[in-house]
């Protein structure tokens, strides 16, 4: 079987922003505390932080990284986790039934930002707060000095502002489980007035209002509309989330999950032209899909659900998913839908970071290592630059049962003016056949490959664990070859590839 694309520079869909390549760190379970630190670890540095997983978080190739959460910043007070860490209350984290003990905070993790070489994205709390909180916290952190707040965060051994530039105003508002759930209509107010405020304080700010958690919520879409309808002049980004994960051993449409993920951007975009058409605006609202992965939310609701009045453990094992290479090819294939969309989808973050939902797990006092879903990450943040190209996709198809009639091949590919490199990122969803595909590089001038990975496995669902954290990794695809202009590759069975030229 065959399938035919074509890679031409004159193509451009949009510059990749880097920022798609952003992540996200929540207080949740041990993502931060036995995570990103661990001050008894034998890699811990001075400030406690693991410098093994430090490392992974460097190679990962990780841009911005959304913080402090997730539904967790929906019951949170920022002022808890500055100042004399001695002082700092433990809280209920009502989102997760933890306690936060606070030792991990502002200063402390753009500390940690500025040793993994990433830039800090705040969440506002807007479910159980509003817009004077939030200005106090803008206040905190961008202002130089000469004010309260700003002398508070010198005094807490921080001169220079930390600057923060992107905001999202508040989380997954739309959810019935968020701790302050509005309405759209209570929401889109409150998110207007509050952006407007913010922007009083610092116009450089650049803010993201909530869309939707998914986009089968039954308030999806309108949702959108109607937030815009408030806030359309007051942000420059919509959110979107979205986590898929084999349900029912339904592999075909779960290999297929992109093509849902094609249709929540394309819808989303659709709805804030739709708001910027009515109010007759020039400027465009575009994606910051900051939460993307797949996860195994099913088993949340079961195994790992903590309750009780007196059970409120401190950095438990919570969505502790381990990640197959099925996964893998799937997370391969919705950072090709995030790429395919470079002109509005403008900001991403993989949803998360270290142990919840993770491509990079550790064991306390013990390894860190590798997820299936690392390799996909790391190698498209670091093969991925320049211009997204719009390709002519031939491919033959199978049917789902969750999206019908699908290809069997995904594709996107980029283009770097600067460097004359390109790279492809290709997805071969079938179960069962190899596909060789046929690329018109004639576009691309004289070129040969620089590098090549593919991630497959004739187990597909091996994992990389504690006990075997090198079992998956992808390798050199060795049946590629160009010849005058065309370049063929075949793609195993539910596999992800990405191809290096120049
Ligand atoms: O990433 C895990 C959770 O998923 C986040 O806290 C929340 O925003 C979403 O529902």
């Amino acid at each position: 079987t065959t399938a035919r694309l074509t890679v031409d520079p004159h193509f451009a869909v949009g510059r990749i922003d880097r920022r798609v390549f952003g992540g996200f760190v929540e207080h949740l379970g041990r993502h931060v505390y036995d995570g990103i630190y661990e001050p008894g670890h034998e890699t811990a540095d001075a400030e406690g932080f693991r410098s093994d997983v430090i490392d992974l978080v460097k190679e990962l190739g990780v841009s911005t990284i959304r913080y402090p959460g997730g539904n967790f910043v929906s019951g949170f007070r920022w002022e808890d986790s500055v100042g004399p860490r001695e002082a700092r209350p433990r809280r209920l984290d009502l989102a997760w039934h933890s306690t936060e003990t606070n030792e991990v905070g502002l200063h402390e993790f753009q500390g940690w930002l500025d040793k993994v070489g990433s830039d800090l994205m705040l969440a506002v709390n807007l479910g159980t707060r509003g817009t004077l909180e939030a200005l106090d916290l803008l206040e905190y952190t961008n202002i130089a000095g000469g004010t309260a707040l700003s002398q508070q965060r010198i005094d807490n051994g921080r001169t220079d502002a930390f600057g923060v530039k992107m905001w999202c105003l508040g989380n997954e508002m739309d959810g019935p489980w968020q701790l302050g759930h509005r309405s759209a209509d209570d929401y889109g107010k409150i998110a207007s007035q509050t952006a407007k405020a913010m922007r009083q304080l610092d116009p450089s700010v650049e803010l993201v209002v909530c869309g939707s958690s998914s986009a089968h919520m039954p308030t999806f879409g309108e949702w959108e509309r109607v937030v815009l309808t408030h806030a359309y002049d007051d942000v420059d980004y919509i959110s979107c989330h979205a986590y898929y994960e084999e349900r029912d051993g339904d592999l075909d449409s779960f290999l297929a999950s992109a093509v849902d993920m094609d249709h929540f951007i394309d819808s989303v975009v659709a709805t804030a032209d739709h708001v910027k058409a009515v109010n007759g605006s020039s400027k465009s609202i575009d994606i910051s899909f900051d939460e993307w992965n797949v996860w195994y939310i099913e088993r949340f609701h079961g195994v790992d659900k903590i309750e009780g009045l007196d059970n409120w453990p401190v950095a438990p094992r919570l969505l502790e998913d381990v990640y197959s290479v099925a996964d893998a090819v799937v997370f391969g294939n919705l950072m090709i839908s995030l790429l395919k969309h470079a002109d509005r989808v403008t900001s991403a973050s993989l949803a998360q970071l270290v142990n919840v939902i993770a491509p990079i797990m550790t064991e306390p006092g013990g390894i860190a290592w590798r997820q299936t879903t690392f390799f996909p990450f790391s190698i498209t943040s670091r093969l991925a630059q320049g211009e997204a190209l719009e390709l002519k996709l031939d491919a033959p198809t199978y049917s789902t049962k969750a999206y019908g009639e699908v290809p069997l091949v995904d594709a996107v590919a980029t283009h770097d003016a600067e460097t004359g490199r390109s790279a492809v990122f290709l997805v071969n969803r079938s179960q069962t056949e190899a596909l060789t595909v046929t690329v018109d590089i004639s576009g691309l001038g004289e070129v040969s490959v620089l590098e090549s990975h593919t991630l497959s496995d004739d187990d597909v669902y091996a994992k990389n664990t504690l006990e075997q954290p090198e079992r998956v990794a992808p390798h050199a695809n060795e049946s590629i070859a160009i010849d005058g202009g065309e370049l063929t590759i075949t793609l195993p069975p539910v596999s992800w590839t990405a191809v290096s030229l120049g």
